[in-house]
C-alpha cells in the first residue's frame, strides 16, 4: 500500500508519517519529499538554499524532478517488492503550493506531476487539516529548516491558499483523499489517521 500525508506547514505530517510507518510494520518504507535519492537530496539542498532565487516555474520543475527520481528508483521498486510505502508529501503538495498558492496554471502542474509519477499514485492520501493559527504556532515552535522558511515566510494568506487547495483536492478525489482533523494530541491524531486508512490495515497486521 502506498500512503501519502499532506497538509500545511505545521500540521504535524512528519510526526504522523513516522507513527503510521511504525504502525504498518518494520518493512514499511518511510520517505519524505523532496529527497530520498542522491539527486533528490541535492535538489532538496538547492530548494532549501535561501540564497538561491527561483522562479515559480523553476521551483515547480525541481520538485517534480526530485519526485521523478524518487518514484523510479525507490517507490516503484519498493511497491513491486510488496512493501508498504509512506511518503511525507507527494503530488498534492505541488498542486497546493505551486498551483494553488503560487498561482501556476493547474494544467501545467498536472502535466508535470503526471510526467514525474506516471501511474504511480498513492492508494490513500491523508490531508491533515489544522486551523491556520494553530499550524503557524506549531510551525514556529519547531526548529524551522530553511526550506520551510521559504514558504512559511510567505505569511498567513499563502498558507490559507494552500489549505483551501488541499480541501479542493479532497473534494475532487474522495476515493483517494481523506481529510483528518489534526487538532489535539499526537496519539489522537494517529488514531484518526489509522481509521482513515480503513479496516484492512488494522486487520492484516
Ligand atoms: P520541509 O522542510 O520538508 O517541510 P515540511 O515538514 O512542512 O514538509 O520542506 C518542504 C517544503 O517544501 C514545505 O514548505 C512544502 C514545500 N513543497 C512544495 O512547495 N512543493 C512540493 O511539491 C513539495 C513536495 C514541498
Amino acid at each position: 500500500m502506498f500512503v501519502t500525508l499532506e497538509g500545511v506547514d505545521g500540521a504535524g505530517k512528519s510526526t504522523q508519517a513516522q507513527l503510521l510507518a511504525a504502525a504498518l510494520g518494520p518493512e514499511t518504507l518511510l520517505l519524505r519529499e523532496p529527497g530520498g535519492t542522491p539527486a533528490g537530496e541535492r535538489l532538496r539542498g538547492l530548494l532549501k538554499d535561501a540564497d538561491v532565487d527561483l522562479t515559480p516555474r523553476a521551483e515547480l520543475m525541481l520538485f517534480c524532478a526530485a519526485r521523478a527520481e524518487l518514484v523510479e528508483r525507490v517507490i516503484r521498486p519498493a511497491l513491486a517488492a510488496g512493501r508498504d510505502v509512506v511518503c511525507d508529501r507527494f503530488v498534492d503538495s505541488t498542486v497546493a503550493y505551486q498551483g494553488g498558492a503560487r498561482g501556476i496554471d493547474r494544467d501545467l502542474v498536472r502535466s508535470l506531476n503526471a510526467a514525474a509519477v506516471g501511474d504511480c499514485m498513492p492508494d490513500r492520501t491523508i490531508v491533515l487539516r489544522l486551523d491556520g493559527a494553530l499550524a503557524a504556532g506549531r510551525a514556529a515552535g519547531r526548529c524551522g529548516s530553511p526550506i520551510s522558511d521559504r514558504f512559511e515566510s510567505e505569511g498567513p494568506a499563502f498558507q490559507d491558499r494552500i489549505a483551501a487547495e488541499f480541501e479542493r483536492i479532497a473534494a475532487a478525489e474522495p476515493g483517494r483523499v481523506v481529510v483528518v482533523d489534526a487538532s489535539g494530541i499526537v496519539e489522537e491524531v494517529h488514531a484518526r489517521v489509522l481509521a482513515a486508512l480503513g479496516p484492512r490495515r488494522t486487520e492484516d497486521r
